[in-house]
């Protein structure tokens, strides 16, 4: 039984997969259904101008009743418009809202959101208000450490009493500050040093507030350590890059039967769901880029990934092609 509690503030999550732009749209998600039937899924951001203004709303609401519990990310400045883009989530059927102030991509911030809000609170609780005010949606923050110069201790205390204040629900914190001159968003990733230390103090003198840490976890059991000073972990890069690494989550986690590890299991198991996509006009790579990472650490690895690539790509892959592969797997024991 899950235990996510829809439209409850108490739905603590302890493991989250990262909202992550190109990497965690429905068929990664999907894939991620096969590891954990828990961890909470994240949409990459969406920007609320476009799914507001847009005819094609399924393009940007759709996912599939497999994905729960699953958590729309929005970015925008816009309380009027972030109101309507949270009343389309709920009607969708999304377990909770998710408001980036944490991504520091130029072309974000010049549109001031992302990461260059942490600069403006005020804007900020008047965007958690009025998500609050127009769902019954829990609705949660990504943000960063700090911005700039604006990184002090204090401010980002402020910040986040504030925002709670606002009616914020839980607090991802990535554990760095964004350089939103100097840095690209990779940069923004990797360079600024990880700080841990700052978010444990938050946490500690905020103690009734669910903060959630992340950036740079990249194994089950120092995930499960920082537990014990946080209410949640949120992982980005390394679930996308090595999804199997991950297959201990539900068991570790939230104490019940872990899923698969083995590549071809999952793989078979979402053979209907990429012939349903097929079937209905879909690109065959749509879904494969991300099965590729499967195959890590596996003989002849480097074969399995071209010879999917190459198909796929060349729109040349069928599925009895990709039956084909993922049974050869299968009699290596993956
Ligand atoms: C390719 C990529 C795309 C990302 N897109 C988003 C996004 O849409 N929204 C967001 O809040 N963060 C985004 N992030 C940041 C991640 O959510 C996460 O905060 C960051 O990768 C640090 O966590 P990690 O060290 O576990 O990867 C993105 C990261 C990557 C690598």
């Amino acid at each position: 039984m899950s235990t996510f509690q829809t439209n409850s503030i108490k739905n603590i999550h302890k493991l989250s997969v990262a909202p992550m732009m190109d990497c965690t749209d429905k068929h990664f998600r999907m894939l991620m259904r096969k590891i954990s039937s828990e961890v909470l899924l994240y949409t990459e951001m969406i920007v609320a101008k476009s799914l507001v203004y847009t005819d094609n709303k399924k393009k940007f609401l759709d996912f599939n009743n497999e994905e729960h519990p699953i958590s729309i990310q929005f970015g925008g400045d816009n309380p009027e418009i972030l109101k309507e883009a949270a009343k389309m989530a709920q009607d969708w059927g999304y377990d909770e809202i998710n408001f980036n102030v944490g991504c520091p991509s130029p072309r974000v911030s010049s549109g001031n959101f992302g990461a260059s809000l942490m600069k403006d609170p005020l804007t900020v609780a008047k965007c958690i208000e009025s998500l609050k005010n127009s769902c019954s949606l829990p609705v949660t923050i990504k943000h960063r450490i700090g911005v700039d110069d604006d990184d002090s201790f204090k401010n980002l205390n402020n910040f986040v009493r504030y925002i709670s204040n606002a009616g914020a629900d839980r607090f991802t914190v990535h554990a760095r500050k964004a350089i939103l001159k100097g840095l690209n968003p990779k940069q923004n990733r990797t360079i600024p040093p990880l700080r841990y230390d700052v978010v444990k103090k938050l946490k500690k003198l905020n103690p009734e507030l669910l903060i959630e840490i992340n950036g740079g976890f990249t194994h089950i059991d120092e995930s499960l350590k920082a537990l014990n000073d946080f209410d949640g972990v949120m992982i980005g890069r390394s679930v996308y890059k090595h999804p199997l690494r991950w297959s201990e989550i539900d068991q570790k986690v939230y104490g019940i039967n872990k899923k698969t590890n083995s590549a071809s299991t999952i793989i078979f198991s979402l053979i209907p769901y990429i012939e349903k996509h097929l079937t209905n006009g879909g690109k065959s790579w749509d879904i494969c880029k991300h099965l590729i990472n499967l195959v890590e650490g596996i003989p002849k690895a480097k074969i399995w990934r071209n010879q999917i690539s190459n198909k796929s790509i060349k729109k040349e892959l069928d599925i009895e092609y990709l039956l084909n592969l993922t049974s050869k797997l299968e009699k290596m024991g993956y």
